[in-house]
């Protein structure tokens, strides 16, 4: 797939991405609910619709289209991930956690409301990434629902994104091992990744092989993913990123590239793409923008 044929896909999935995630944080109640105050919401609305690259959704999108999934349930699902991905980088950036005051080229939510509504955003986010998926709107079987609110909540929590922000954290007290740092890594953003793909294959009822293939391949993923966002914390600036450049080092944080070297981790980089690919290759063509995307994950600017 060329260069042009793959952002202009992945322009038009991100703009559905926003359009759904926009409905879904209007301030209108839904049943049950009383009110949503205004604060809040305009706080979690800065927090998702502020220009991300939507990568977790296309991955959702992909996979499930790959498999035969119902596009409009991958679109709900897509959107309650980008929902806990936004929390995640919410609570990341509050001043307990790394605090910083820029991402996706915007003040940080603490910065541009206050670190009690950005707390609190990411609780309403977290939580609504669970409605959305049981809601009756999105229309799958109850029984895939339930995988998809457990394969979620492992990814996001303790054992996952949750644990390896801990593990993160410890990594500024103590210089981590090589073996740990992986682990880290795999938790920290590789879960919710590997989570995106494996998605696919659960919303579209794929049989036990295929999704274990599309959660290889998202672990494969998740790995370059973080590989290349170490990266970029050491070699970009930060009007590129968006986001402040040069924090891993700042923080006495030991990454790959920064133990390794660049040459290193682009050597790296270059056989997850084609571990990823591999895996892809039994669904030929129809797979092209899946591999096209861990090839997008593995070399973005930012
Ligand atoms: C950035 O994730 C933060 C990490 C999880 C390491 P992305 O690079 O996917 O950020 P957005 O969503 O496009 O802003
Ligand atoms: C953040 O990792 C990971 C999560 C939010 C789970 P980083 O701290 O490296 O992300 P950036 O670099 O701030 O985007
Ligand atoms: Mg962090
Ligand atoms: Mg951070
Ligand atoms: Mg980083």
């Amino acid at each position: 797939m060329g260069e042009d044929d793959f952002l202009e896909r992945l322009g038009r999935q991100a703009a559905s991405v926003e359009r759904m995630l926009g409905e879904l944080l209007s301030d209108a109640p839904r049943s049950d609910e009383t009110a949503r105050p205004a604060r809040l919401v305009a706080a979690m609305r800065h927090g998702v619709l502020n220009g991300g690259k939507r990568m977790r959704p296309a991955l959702v999108i992909e996979s499930a289209a790959l498999l035969g999934g119902d596009a409009e349930a991958a679109l709900r699902v897509a959107a309650a991930l980008e929902c806990v991905h936004c929390y995640s980088l919410i609570h990341d950036d509050l001043p307990a956690m790394d605090d910083d005051d820029m991402r996706r080229g915007q003040p940080t939510v603490h910065r541009k409301f206050d670190e009690a509504t950005a707390i609190l955003a990411g609780d309403g986010l977290l939580t609504y990434a669970f409605d959305i998926l049981a809601a009756p709107e999105t229309k799958l079987p109850p029984a895939v629902k339930m995988e998809l609110v457990l394969a979620l909540a492992r990814a996001a929590g303790p054992g996952g994104m949750a644990g390896g922000q801990a593990l993160d954290l410890e990594a500024e007290r103590r210089a981590l091992a090589e073996d740990e740092i992986v682990e880290l890594q795999r938790m920290k953003t590789g879960a919710l990744i590997r989570f995106g793909c494996e998605a696919g294959a659960i919303l579209a009822g794929a049989a036990p092989e295929q999704r274990a293939r599309l959660r290889r391949f998202g672990e494969i993923v998740g790995l370059a993913f973080q590989l290349r966002d170490d990266l970029l914390d050491l070699t970009a600036d930060s009007a590129t990123l968006g986001k402040a450049a040069g924090k891993d080092a700042g923080r006495g944080k030991k990454t790959l590239p920064s133990i390794h070297g660049i040459a290193w981790t682009r050597a790296r980089l270059a056989g997850l793409i084609e571990e990823a690919n591999a895996l892809l290759a039994p669904h030929g063509e129809k797979a092209a923008m899946l591999a096209a995307l861990a090839d997008y994950v593995a070399t973005r600017k930012n």
